[in-house]
């Protein structure tokens, strides 16, 4: 966000472009990021120990996963108390170290807010399970068994939602004999955003984090809150035993006013530049529109989650191959429809994704290039780009031996749900390695000793292998590394104003491997290349041979391609595996080229 008018509410067109336009925001999993005491579980001085790599890389922000009071049911996602830190990564003093520490650096800190829901163990809601009556009974969603049944008997929950962790999402309370909703675990009971003293106490607690001094939030499923007070069964998958509540509680109805509420109540009189990106599963582009328009003074930006889901059936567990045209669609569909209104973010990775480069790319042979080609496709969109911590490594998913390796509560109780519908452990282990958020959890690989730098105990979840490898000392003392190419992608968000403001038209929308685009702005032109596979590929470009001819602002290819089977013909240009291209030319080669001329 910006400053604001008086009512609070900026008037985009005579301002200059938001701050956030040309910022690049890291995220860091404070768990598996840095260890400082050796109790295997990472912590905040140990992210401030490590600050000056985030200033190699160059990055505008930080983005830090929840490190608030939790019992750690689903890693910090089920919070206790909201105005203060985990013991297991510090104290509020070591918080506020960090944060003086960041901006010294000049660089700012979002804070992930976590308001769908709290934890079961977090006073507001053990106050309002202790009776019916309790004044605080209606800031949460307290149902009775469903009509004409006894609680607990099967099939009595209120409605027949499964949860995203497995499960209904109904827990009965046996003293009160009413149900409570957790759209995920039964740890995380949801607030009742209906409920004013509900919203008024979030907004008190999101101003004292502003007051503390950090720069903004990531809403986690903030278009969750709003959801239809009827709680209608959902439908049915056929064979399923669960229904889909999510036409339910999805970008429900009071979810404008609710956020447009949030804003007047908790940004709008600040001066500071704050950053507001809401976690958004399911959203649509004309909603995404609706969220960003800085008029409506929502939120700057959302996290869209279509290009995830491309390589999921029915659920994320049942795997689907990726193919390029399909991602292609997508994110083109998204370019598009917030060309003219709103701001994209820009993600291959976060906590609870699995790692691209195992995903979309090729983790053998062609590792570096894929992680760096996928870099620069995604770099070079029009939007706000999130790193995830290690995605700046090329770090893999893990090699997932047993369901013992695994930590996750969304794995582990898939497993065993799996498993008691008769499924082989094989089979459940397959989309568990593939899919499982762990890939992204290992610790953080600084090094080559035995636990990558992580810390010098035992680490909570195993450290990858593959860190004698791939690791953050190897990588800052190669110039050729996937850091270093990620460093000057972010360099070029920074300095080139075609990368942050520029257009974006689609090339060779149909082509199966290659990415192909063009980003204009004022006088320049960038032709952005992407060979999605491990052979030669080559595509048709309008002005192939004058673009062949214009500066390479960035490429993943150390040496210029020299062999006489890379000659393509007069409209096409030719790329070598995995190879990552950008173009820069003035926006009419033929007037610059000839000064005078037409
Ligand atoms: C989304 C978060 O990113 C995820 O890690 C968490 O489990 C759920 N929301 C519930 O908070």
């Amino acid at each position: 966000m910006n400053n604001q008018t008086d009512a609070g509410v900026r008037s985009p067109a005579t301002e200059a472009p938001a701050w956030w336009k040309t910022a690049v925001v890291y995220q860091i999993y404070p768990r598996s990021f840095a260890d400082s005491d050796g109790d295997g579980i990472g912590d905040l001085p140990g992210i401030t120990s490590r600050l000056d790599y985030l200033v190699q890389l160059g990055v505008d922000v930080i983005w830090l996963s929840p490190v608030y009071r939790s019992p750690q049911d689903d890693m910090g996602y089920d919070i206790s108390d909201y105005q203060d830190i985990d013991s297991t990564y510090g104290t509020l003093d070591d918080f506020d170290a960090l944060l003086a520490a960041v901006h010294q650096r000049g660089m700012r800190l979002i804070m992930d807010l976590v308001v769908n829901h709290t934890s079961d163990e977090h006073p507001w809601f053990v106050e309002s399970r202790s009776s019916r009556d309790n004044p605080k009974r209606d800031w949460y969603w307290w149902r009775p068994a469903r009509s004409g049944m006894r609680a607990g008997d099967p099939g009595a929950e209120p409605t027949n939602w499964g949860s995203a962790f497995s499960g209904s999402v109904w827990e009965l309370d046996e003293t009160s004999g009413e149900y409570y909703l957790h759209l995920f675990s039964r740890k995380q009971p949801d607030l009742n955003w209906e409920n004013p003293e509900v919203r008024q106490a979030v907004y008190a607690m999101m101003r004292w984090w502003l007051d503390r001094g950090v720069d903004g939030f990531r809403m986690d499923v903030i278009n969750f809150i709003s959801k239809d007070p009827a709680l209608p069964d959902g439908h049915t998958r056929r064979g399923g035993r669960y229904g889909d509540g999510r036409d339910h509680y999805l970008c429900g109805p009071r979810i404008h006013e609710f956020l447009r509420e949030m804003h007047d109540e908790v940004f709008a009189q600040r001066t500071g530049e704050l950053l507001t990106v809401g976690e958004m599963p399911g959203v649509t582009v004309a909603e995404a529109v609706l969220f960003t328009d800085p008029v409506r003074a929502e939120v700057d930006m959302v996290f869209q989650f279509e290009h995830v889901s491309l390589d999921e059936g029915a659920i994320k567990w049942d795997l689907q191959p990726f193919q390029l045209l399909d991602l292609k669609g997508s994110f083109g569909r998204w370019q598009a429809g917030l060309a003219e209104v709103g701001w994209n973010s820009l993600y291959w990775n976060n906590h609870d994704q699995p790692r691209v480069v195992s995903r979309f790319g090729n983790d053998g042979s062609h590792r570096v290039l894929a992680a760096t080609m996928l870099a620069t496709v995604l770099h070079l969109h029009r939007g706000t780009p999130y790193i995830y911590q290690g995605e700046e490594l090329g770090m893999t998913n893990a090699p997932f031996d047993s369901i013992d390796d695994f930590r996750d509560i969304e794995s582990v109780n898939h497993y065993a749900e799996a498993l008691a519908s008769g499924r082989s452990p094989d089979e459940i282990l397959r989309g568990l390695r593939a899919k499982s958020r762990d890939n992204a959890r290992t610790p953080m690989q600084w090094d080559d000793t035995p636990q990558a730098g992580f810390t010098t105990g035992t680490p909570w979840i195993a450290v990858n292998p593959n860190h004698t490898e791939i690791n953050a000392a190897a990588a800052v003392s190669d110039q050729d590394s996937t850091f270093h190419y990620y460093r000057r992608l972010i360099e070029l968000r920074h300095t080139e104003p075609a990368v942050a403001h520029g257009d974006f038209t689609m090339h060779a929308a149909h082509d199966e491997n290659v990415y192909a685009f063009v980003r204009r702005a004022n006088d320049v032109q960038l032709l952005v290349l992407g060979n999605f596979s491990d052979e030669v590929s080559r595509v048709r470009i309008p002005d192939a041979a004058q673009w062949q001819t214009a500066e390479v602002l960035i490429s993943n290819y150390v040496a210029a391609a020299e062999s006489d089977e890379l000659a393509g013909a007069e409209d096409e240009i030719v790329l070598r595996p995995w190879e990552a291209l950008v173009y820069r030319r003035p926006d009419n080669p033929l007037t610059a080229s000839s000064p005078g001329g037409p």
